[in-house]
């Protein structure tokens, strides 16, 4: 039996349902708390997750669990994720918290060192590290079968699917739209199966076209407000990283394309690969060959990520998905932003 491992969730909206659920899969693990500004979201959330101990205030949750909880998982707006976290570390707890990591690197700096101060781990919560496929594509770079990685080609695109709740439209709470919200999705899988270079320049454009008129053709999620919505509807970047390697990322939450893509294409000097459909290609006895793998296990990846994170706190495995990785991810995304208010190129270590 292992010991018991008591968690606190901070911010009970959508994904911390998701990860209640995961977290209870987990062999010892309690949920004890939650706090949120919403009392009908902390209702629903004693509803259905069987959380009764809850704080419409986090910090005073935090006062009040102190010694108490191991870990807390920070499932706020992004807006909210460096203070809840800095101050969960400072109170003692390991942390959890939900993509993207901040609203900047220097955000993402502050909850670093938060954590070596505090002597707990940070684990952002990248899920798409622990897909399956991203597993076999990794495995392919790990051992060298692709040769030297030349090129990336991210892409997040939504023909119509602009978030019809939350706040992912305003910019203030959330830093941006599709690209800090879906593209950093796709880009931490396409960067972690890379081997996690350093990003040292960017350049980008963002446009909104659409996201702030009203709805003008139906899609899955009808009738966004329009009225606040101050994100773009479509992000393009290029990133260039210390070893010579280039991404880019494409992402939207409306675009005139033919359907939604969400996937990465990786180009080695010996071979590639695509996520979506998860395909290898290489070059074997004289002719070109397209791979496919024969099984591909069904397991869910946030399960997977929040198993990993307890298991991270509790010393049974190596961090995954640190801060230091977040921080990359958060440069990648910064850069790319920063790039289309200046109109030019920018560096990573100017931002
Ligand atoms: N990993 C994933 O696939 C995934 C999926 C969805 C959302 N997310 C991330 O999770 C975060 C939350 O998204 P969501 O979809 O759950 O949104 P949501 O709107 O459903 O939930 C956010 C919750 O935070 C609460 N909140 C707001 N301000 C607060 C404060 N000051 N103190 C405490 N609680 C506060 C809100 O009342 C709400 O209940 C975002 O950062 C988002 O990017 C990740």
């Amino acid at each position: 039996m292992a010991k018991e491992f008591k968690v606190g969730f901070i911010g009970a909206g959508g994904i911390a349902h998701t990860h209640a659920k995961n977290l209870k899969k987990v062999e010892d693990v309690t949920l004890v708390c939650a706090a949120d500004v919403s009392e009908k979201g902390l209702e629903k959330f004693t509803k259905e997750q069987g959380v009764t101990t809850v704080y419409t205030d986090f910090k005073e949750m935090l006062k009040k669990e102190k010694g108490n909880i191991d870990a807390v998982c920070v499932c706020t707006p992004n807006g909210l994720h460096a203070e809840n976290s800095i101050a969960a570390l400072e109170a003692g707890m390991h942390v959890i918290v939900e993509k993207p990591m901040a609203m900047s690197s220097k955000e993402c700096h502050a909850m670093i060192d938060a954590a070596k101060k505090a002597k707990k781990h940070l684990v952002v919560g990248f899920q798409y590290r622990f897909n399956p496929k991203t597993a076999i594509l990794k495995k392919q770079v790990d051992d060298g079968e692709f040769g030297k990685i030349l090129y990336v080609r991210v892409q997040a695109l939504r023909r119509r699917g602009i978030p019809n709740w939350g706040v992912f439209g305003r910019k203030d709470l959330q830093g941006g739209g599709p690209m800090i919200d879906i593209g950093v999705h796709a880009s931490e899988m396409a960067h972690y199966v890379m081997g996690c270079p350093k990003p040292v320049s960017a350049t980008g454009q963002t446009w909104t076209y659409l996201g702030n008129k009203p709805m003008q053709a139906l899609g899955m999620w009808p009738n966004w407000d329009h009225k606040t919505y101050t994100v773009e509807d479509l992000a393009v970047g290029m990133v260039r990283f210390d070893n010579g390697a280039i991404m880019t990322i494409e992402s939207s939450f409306a675009a005139h394309i033919e359907k939604d893509i969400f996937s990465f294409q990786i180009m080695g000097e010996k071979g590639g690969g695509t996520f979506d459909p998860i395909a290898v290609f290489k070059d074997q006895n004289g002719y070109m060959w397209n791979e496919t793998p024969g099984f591909v296990p069904n397991d869910d990846h946030f399960a997977i990520k929040m198993k990993h994170f307890v298991d991270v706190c509790r010393g049974e495995r190596e961090n995954a998905s640190t801060g230091e990785h977040g921080l990359m991810v958060q440069q990648i995304l910064e850069g790319i932003y920063t790039s289309a208010e200046k109109g030019k190129e920018v560096l990573i270590k100017d931002l």
